[in-house]
């Protein structure tokens, strides 16, 4: 062997073992911002709160759709041929890969951070419960570009006065990552957890303080969650804010079939092992199939985008084929209600949500929502303009806030 081929066998070991290291190093660095948990681990919250994260172990039994002829470790052309099946006739779907429904119980560990306001805390018992969608963790509602403040919700909540408390959905973030991504990571069992973090905030068993008024803030699949809460359980949430939300499901196909979604280890190798995720556990594939859901160019920030990327999180195809059948009419719900799309989202208002059918009662798609109310006690709407999905990850996210933090106002005054 020549001299020459030696030293490029040489460079290329180095260079494969610095891509290890580097690799391993994103894997588990917790200050790099680009751990598998989809946030930096050493940010608990914001500089103006005080934030305490803690894994929690819930005791759920939900009643599950029982799925068939799948497996959780089907390789990608076998996912891509059940998206077909779906996305034309979501009812064929059923009829092939869902038979009935059974009870399934599990112990979950949860990772929750509840964060209190350093200065003039407004009401020590008030706290709003913020429960993110797909594609993210909790770290939604802590947003931070280079660890700065002025994308997190959490801290316009706190200098308003606020205290959070946020969890990393099943499946994301230090939360849990069950191996059964059909039976157990769906719709239902979300719902559950949902409600359980609700209980546990009214009786104590989070941050050692029974919360007597939650309001509930969602986004997207988050929403449906806080959504389906008022219709089952109504007196639980106070009032509910349900951001990147409808009740119009058109852009519901083109969503699941624009993000290409993928087998999470296969797009993210640096971040996701086969050892812990198996192949249903999905993302978008691309930057560019992320953009159509979620982002309206240009604005934001590449920065903002390219942190969104960097944390994107795993959601099951289990949840993806369940989350919106949670929307239910929430006959008995009496709080105030009150919804916060982006004017450009997709997969709630299709890119329009003005596009209302000539001669609706309502000016915008959003708008739709107050006839899941009859009973609430106020329901309004507001749509930031030049705005898609992720709504806190826009240029118009701090004004977003304010407005959204005035609806919390009245609903805790
Ligand atoms: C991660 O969080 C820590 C603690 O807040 C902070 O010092 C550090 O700058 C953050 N890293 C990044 C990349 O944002
Ligand atoms: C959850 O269930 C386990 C096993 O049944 C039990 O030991 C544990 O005490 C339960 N935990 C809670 C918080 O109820
Ligand atoms: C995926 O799995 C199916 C069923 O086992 C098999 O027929 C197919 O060849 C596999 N595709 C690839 C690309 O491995
Ligand atoms: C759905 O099933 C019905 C009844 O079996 C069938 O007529 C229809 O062609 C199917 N649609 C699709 C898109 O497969
Ligand atoms: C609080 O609620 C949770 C969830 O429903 C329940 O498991 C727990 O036993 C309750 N704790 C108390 C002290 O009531
Ligand atoms: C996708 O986005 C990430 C984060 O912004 C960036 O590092 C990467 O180069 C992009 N990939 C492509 C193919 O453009
Ligand atoms: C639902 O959304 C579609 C697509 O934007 C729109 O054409 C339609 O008018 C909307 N329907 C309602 C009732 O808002
Ligand atoms: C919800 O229930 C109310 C009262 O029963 C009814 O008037 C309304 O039409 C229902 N809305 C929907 C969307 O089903
Ligand atoms: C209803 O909500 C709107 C918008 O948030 C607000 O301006 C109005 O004061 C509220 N009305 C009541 C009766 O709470």
């Amino acid at each position: 062997m020549s001299s020459f081929a030696r030293l490029l066998i040489a460079v290329s070991m180095a260079l494969s073992i610095l891509a290890k290291r580097h690799h391993h190093e994103l894997a588990s660095n917790p200050t790099d911002g680009t751990s598998s948990a989809g946030y930096n681990t050493s940010r608990v919250g914001p500089a103006n709160a005080n934030c305490n994260r803690q894994t929690y172990q819930l005791n759920i039994t939900s009643n599950n759709f029982v799925f068939q002829n799948v497996d959780s470790n089907a390789n990608e052309t076998i996912l891509a041929a059940m998206f077909q099946d779906f996305l034309p006739a979501p009812a064929n779907y059923s009829a092939m890969h869902e038979n009935g429904m059974q009870q399934v119980s599990n112990t979950y560990s949860l990772s929750g951070t509840l964060c209190t306001p350093k200065n003039s805390a407004k009401n020590s018992d008030y706290v709003q419960y913020l429960i993110h969608g797909v594609g993210f963790d909790s770290s939604y509602w802590d947003f931070s570009v280079n660890n700065a403040d002025d994308y997190s919700y959490v801290s316009a909540a706190a200098a308003a006065g606020y205290t959070t408390f946020r969890f990393d959905r099943l499946g994301t973030g230090l939360s849990e990552k069950p191996t059964d991504a059909y039976n157990v990571v769906q719709a239902p069992t979300d719902l559950a957890i949902a409600t359980a973090f609700g209980e546990m905030l009214r009786n104590g068993s989070i941050g050692g303080q029974k919360f007597n008024k939650i309001v509930g803030v969602g986004h997207s699949y988050g929403s449906v969650q806080v959504q389906a809460l008022t219709a089952t359980s109504p007196s639980l949430l106070d009032a509910a804010l349900l951001q990147g939300f409808s009740n119009n499901a058109t852009g519901q196909g083109y969503f699941l079939a624009g993000g290409a979604y993928s087998t999470a280890t296969e797009v993210f190798p640096q971040r996701y092992s086969s050892g812990e995720l198996p192949n249903a556990y999905l993302v978008t594939l691309a930057n560019q199939t992320q953009q159509l859901n979620f982002w309206y160019y240009p604005y934001y920030s590449e920065a903002a985008f390219q942190r969104n990327r960097e944390t994107e999180q795993p959601v099951s195809q289990g949840v993806l084929f369940t989350q919106t059948g949670l929307i239910k009419n929430a006959t008995d719900f009496t709080g105030p209600v009150h919804v916060v799309t982006g004017a450009q989202d997709v997969p709630f208002c299709f890119r329009d949500c003005y596009a209302v059918p000539a001669g609706s009662p309502y000016s915008s798609i959003p708008e739709y929502a107050k006839d899941l109310y009859p009973k609430a006690k106020n329901f309004s709407v507001y749509i930031p303009a030049n705005t898609g999905h992720a709504v806190n990850t826009h240029y118009s996210a701090p004004a977003a806030y304010q407005e959204m933090l005035q609806f919390v106002a009245q609903a805790f005054s």
